[in-house]
C-alpha cells in the first residue's frame, strides 16, 4: 500500500466540495491505490456545517481514506499538505464593487499563501478555484516566498471541458475525439477559447464549423456558460467545476491526454509578460506542466489574447498593495 497524501479543501462545508470532497475520497484525483487524508477548511460560522460533512464522509466508509481533518485554522489544514484545493472564496455580495470584492478575497488569500508558505509540504501543487481565481492565485503565490510560484496555479479546466463538449456537439463527435483544445487567459467572460490549433478526429477544427458558429455562437456560449447555469439552475456550476479541478490535479499529477488548459504564471510565452496568472495550453508529464511552445498567433487571436490579458493586469493593480 502506498503512503497517504494529503488533501487540503478551503471552503470545504460549501457546493463545490459537496462533490469534490467525495470524489476525491472514492480515488477520483489519484487512482483507487492511492491513500489520502482530507485536510478540510473552513471558517468559524461554517464549522457545524463542515462537521456535517465529516460525518457523511466517515459514513461512506471509504477504502482510501485514513484519516479527516477539520478545522477553521488554516496552519492545521494546510500541515504538510501535498495538495491544495483553494475553493472557499467570499463570494459578491449585495452593492458590493468589483474593487470590494478583490480586496476581500486579496485578504483571504494573502492570508492562505502565507499559512502553506508556512506548514505545506515544501513540493505542494496549488488548485485556486475560488474566484477570481486567477488574481487570487497571484495573490497567494506572492504571500508564500519559499515556495515556487509556478506550484500556483488557477482553474481553466471547467471553461476547457466546456469548450471541448461545445464543438463535440457541434461536429457530431465525442468529447474524446477532440485534441488541443486552448483556453487563454482570465476564467471571466473574457477568456478565449480557440480554435484555430483544434482538431476533431483529426481534421482542423475550423474546417468543420462554420466561421460564424465559432465567432458569434462558439466563444460567447463558452465564456458565458457559468452565468447560463446560474440560470438554469438557480446555483452556480457546482459538480461540473469539481469535477474540473479533479481532472486540473490528476492530470497534473499523474501526466495529461495531450494539452489541457491551465492558469500559471505568465512567464512571456505568446508575449504575455509575467506578473498575472494567466491560462496557457500546457501539457503535463512526469509531475510538471510546461507550456506548449510555437503556436501561430493570429491577429484575430492576438486581440482576444491582449484583452484578456488586460483584464489580469487591472485585477493585479488593484490588489496591488496585498502582493506581498
Ligand atoms: P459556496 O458559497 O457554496 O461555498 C464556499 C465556502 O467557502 C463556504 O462554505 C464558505 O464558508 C467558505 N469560505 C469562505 N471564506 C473562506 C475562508 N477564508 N477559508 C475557508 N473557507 C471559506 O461556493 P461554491 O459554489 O462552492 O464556490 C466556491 C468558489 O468557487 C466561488 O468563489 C465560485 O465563484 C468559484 N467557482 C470557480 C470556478 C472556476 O472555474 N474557477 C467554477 C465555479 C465556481
Amino acid at each position: 500500500m502506498k503512503d497517504p497524501v494529503r488533501i487540503a479543501i478551503t471552503g470545504a462545508a460549501g457546493q463545490i466540495s459537496y462533490s469534490l470532497a467525495f470524489r476525491i475520497a472514492s480515488g477520483d484525483m489519484l487512482g483507487k491505490d492511492q491513500p489520502v487524508i482530507l485536510q478540510l477548511l473552513e471558517i468559524t460560522p461554517a464549522m457545524d456545517a463542515l462537521n456535517g460533512v465529516v460525518m457523511e464522509l466517515n459514513d461512506c466508509a471509504f477504502p482510501l481514506v485514513q484519516d479527516i481533518v477539520a478545522s477553521d485554522d488554516p496552519n492545521v489544514a494546510f500541515k504538510d499538505a501535498d495538495f491544495a484545493l483553494l475553493v472557499g472564496a467570499r463570494p459578491r455580495g449585495p452593492g458590493m464593487e468589483r474593487k470590494d470584492l478583490l480586496e476581500a478575497n486579496a485578504a483571504i488569500f494573502s492570508a492562505q499563501g502565507k499559512a502553506l508558505n508556512d506548514v505545506a509540504s515544501r513540493d505542494v501543487r496549488v488548485l485556486v478555484v475560488g474566484n477570481p481565481a486567477n488574481t487570487n492565485a497571484l495573490i497567494a503565490s506572492c504571500n508564500a516566498p519559499d515556495l515556487d510560484a509556478g506550484q500556483f496555479t488557477a482553474m481553466m479546466r471547467l471553461d476547457h471541458n466546456r469548450a471541448l463538449t461545445q464543438l463535440a456537439q457541434k461536429t457530431g463527435k465525442h468529447s474524446t475525439d477532440v485534441e488541443s483544445m486552448i483556453v487563454w487567459g482570465n476564467h471571466s467572460a473574457t477568456q478565449y477559447p480557440d480554435l484555430a490549433h483544434c482538431k476533431v478526429d483529426g481534421k482542423p477544427a475550423l474546417e468543420l464549423v462554420e466561421r460564424d458558429w465559432y465567432e458569434n455562437d462558439f466563444i460567447p456560449t463558452v465564456q458565458q456558460r457559468g452565468a447560463a447555469i446560474i440560470k438554469a439552475r438557480g446555483a452556480s456550476s457546482a459538480a461540473s467545476a469539481a469535477s474540473a479541478a479533479i481532472d486540473h490535479m490528476r492530470d497534473w499529477a499523474l501526466g495529461s491526454d495531450g494539452i489541457v488548459s491551465m492558469g500559471i504564471p505568465a512567464d512571456g510565452s505568446y508575449g504575455i509578460e509575467p506578473g498575472i496568472m494567466y491560462s496557457y495550453p500546457v501539457v503535463c508529464k512526469d509531475g510538471k506542466y510546461e507550456i506548449v511552445q510555437d503556436l501561430a498567433v493570429d491577429d484575430f487571436s492576438r486581440e482576444r489574447m491582449t484583452a484578456t490579458e488586460n483584464e489580469l493586469r487591472e485585477e493585479r493593480a488593484a490588489v496591488e498593495h496585498l502582493l506581498g
